[in-house]
C-alpha cells in the first residue's frame, strides 16, 4: 500500500479566474460577486480544497485584478497565483507553465471554473475515482434535458431544425487530464487557432477522447445576472 501511495499520480487544481465576465454587466468580474457575503471565487476554492485531495492549487488572475487581496483565498497558503491570458485556454496554459517545476508528467490536473461555486464534493470524488487509472481523463458532464433547436440567421431567429439531443451532453467542470498531455494539447490547439472553450476540446483536437462522467446538472456556471440567485438557492440546499 505504501509503495502504491508513493507512485500513484498526484492531483493538482487549476481554477481560472482571469475573466472579466462581460455577460454579467456587473461592476466587477463575476468571480468577485458575492453570495451570502462571500466572493464566488472564495466559495468555489474552499469547496474544492476542503476535500483535501489536492497537492497544490494555481489560480490565474487578470493583470487588472484589484479584488484578489480582499479575498479569503489570498490568505490561504495552499493557493498560488499567476497571471492569466486573453482567453480561458491562455489562462489555463499559463497556470500549467507556472506549475512546471512542481509536477510530474503523469500527475492529474483538475481544471475548474471559478464561476462554478455549486460543484458538489460527491461529483468531485466520483470524477477522480472513475478516471484515476484512465489513460486520457475526462470531465463532469450532464445529458441535455431540453429539446434543442438550430436557428437560422436573420431578423427574428427562426427554427432551421430540431437537433437530436440523444447523444448531447453539457460540458461542466472539473475537467481532469494528465499534466503533460494537457499541456501539449492546449499548446497545439492554440497554435493551430482551434476554438478551445474547455480543456476537453483541446484533448479532442489531439485525438485523445475524454470520458464523460455524469455529474449533477446544478453545477451551473454563473454567466448572466439571474444565475446569481439560482446559485445562492442551490448552495443553501447542500
Ligand atoms: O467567460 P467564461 O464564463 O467562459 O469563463 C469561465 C472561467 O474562465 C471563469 O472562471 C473565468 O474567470 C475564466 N477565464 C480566465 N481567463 C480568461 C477568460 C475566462 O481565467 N481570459
Amino acid at each position: 500500500l505504501c509503495e502504491n501511495l508513493m507512485t500513484s499520480p498526484r492531483l493538482w487544481l487549476i481554477v481560472p479566474a482571469a475573466g472579466i465576465g462581460q455577460r454579467m454587466r456587473a461592476e466587477c468580474p463575476k468571480q468577485y460577486l458575492r453570495i451570502n457575503n462571500r466572493f464566488i471565487l472564495d466559495i468555489t476554492l474552499s469547496r474544492l480544497l476542503d476535500t483535501g485531495r489536492f497537492t497544490g492549487c494555481m489560480v490565474p488572475l487578470n493583470a487588472s485584478d484589484h479584488w484578489w487581496p480582499e479575498s479569503d483565498a489570498s490568505n490561504d497558503n495552499r493557493i498560488q497565483t499567476c497571471s492569466g491570458g486573453v482567453e480561458r485556454a491562455d489562462s489555463v496554459l499559463s497556470a500549467l507553465h507556472a506549475l512546471k517545476e512542481q509536477v510530474a508528467p503523469d500527475d492529474w490536473v483538475l481544471v475548474h471554473d471559478a464561476a462554478r461555486p455549486c460543484v458538489h464534493s460527491a461529483d468531485l470524488a466520483n470524477l477522480v475515482s472513475t478516471l484515476m487509472d484512465h489513460p486520457v481523463g475526462g470531465l463532469l458532464a450532464a445529458p441535455v434535458a431540453d429539446t434543442l433547436k438550430r436557428a437560422d440567421f436573420g431578423g427574428l431567429p427562426e427554427v432551421a431544425e430540431t437537433v437530436d439531443r440523444s447523444q448531447l451532453w453539457r460540458a461542466l467542470t472539473p475537467q481532469m487530464f494528465r499534466y503533460s498531455m494537457l499541456f501539449s494539447a492546449l499548446e497545439t490547439a492554440l497554435q493551430e487557432k482551434q476554438p478551445v472553450t474547455d480543456e476537453s476540446s483541446a484533448m479532442e483536437f489531439s485525438g485523445n477522447m475524454p470520458v464523460l462522467v455524469e455529474g449533477r446538472p446544478d453545477n451551473i456556471k454563473i454567466t448572466v445576472p439571474a444565475d446569481l440567485d439560482l446559485a445562492g438557492f442551490i448552495l443553501s440546499r447542500f
